[in-house]
């Protein structure tokens, strides 16, 4: 076993593990060239298949709304750049899916064909694929701090509107120091941090403040609406 395949995956909370790489769009230092923005790091499994084709027109379709919330892409695979670029040619030229036809990927698509990130990031899972990456995603916040993952297998295709509420939400919630609850949306109520102490926690609870609303003593929500999130988060 090579030594690559013996490195710890990096977890929510660790700092992203640093790398020098080529892409699509010129060498990268990550997260180094990242440093005051969100990054998506995403890996999929292999250039010229469907899921991934359809994953990429999507993705590439919504990296304008991704950059409004100050956040960037990046795409792995372990192909080379030659493929990528035909690949990714292939879908500006070729390719018309739902709607989304032209597509120009502009983000950088990493070359991995020593699988270095890939094995860095834990995106090969053998009990999957030895040979390719699965479909990882690394939501890593402008400190280069890891702060959500989520893993899909090679089958299953990615929810890009759960990927985006996953941005925002991270965003909001260091925003107003507040967590979100199940299916969170812009303007839902979100949670009040439970109260260090019962006491705290009971004054809260007998709280005459209107936007604050207890369940129980652990369990409190309030107001913030839609265009006070989005106009904190979103660039003008
Ligand atoms: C796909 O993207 O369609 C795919 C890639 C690898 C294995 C299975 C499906």
């Amino acid at each position: 076993m090579c030594d690559e395949t013996l490195k710890p995956m990096p977890r929510i909370g660790d700092k992203a593990p640093e790398f020098k790489a080529v892409t699509t769009q010129g060498p990268i230092n990550f997260p180094a060239d990242y440093s005051g923005s969100w990054v998506i790091l995403f890996s999929h499994p292999a250039d010229f298949t469907p899921v991934c084709t359809s994953e990429f027109i999507t993705f590439a379709s919504l990296e304008q709304q991704f950059n409004q919330a100050n956040c960037k892409l990046v795409g792995l695979s372990v192909d080379g750049l030659y493929s990528h670029i035909a690949w990714l040619r292939t879908i500006k030229e070729k390719i018309e899916y739902k709607g989304m036809k032209n597509v120009e990927v502009n983000f950088p698509l990493i070359e991995d064909i020593t699988m270095n990130v890939a094995h860095l990031y834990g995106m090969l899972q053998p009990g999957e694929s030895s040979t390719k990456a699965v479909r990882a995603v690394f939501f890593i916040d402008p400190k280069g701090i890891i702060r959500a993952i989520i893993y899909y297998p090679l089958s299953l295709g990615r929810n890009f509107d759960e990927l985006y509420r996953v941005i925002i939400a991270l965003q909001t919630a260091d925003a107003f120091s507040i967590a979100t609850p199940a299916d969170w949306q812009p303007g839902d109520d979100v949670i009040v941090p439970t109260a260090g102490s019962c006491g705290v926690a009971k004054e809260r609870m007998e709280s005459k403040a209107e936007d604050i609303k207890c369940y129980d003593w652990f369990f409190c929500t309030k107001k913030i609406a839609k265009e006070k999130v989005l106009s904190t988060i979103l660039k003008k």
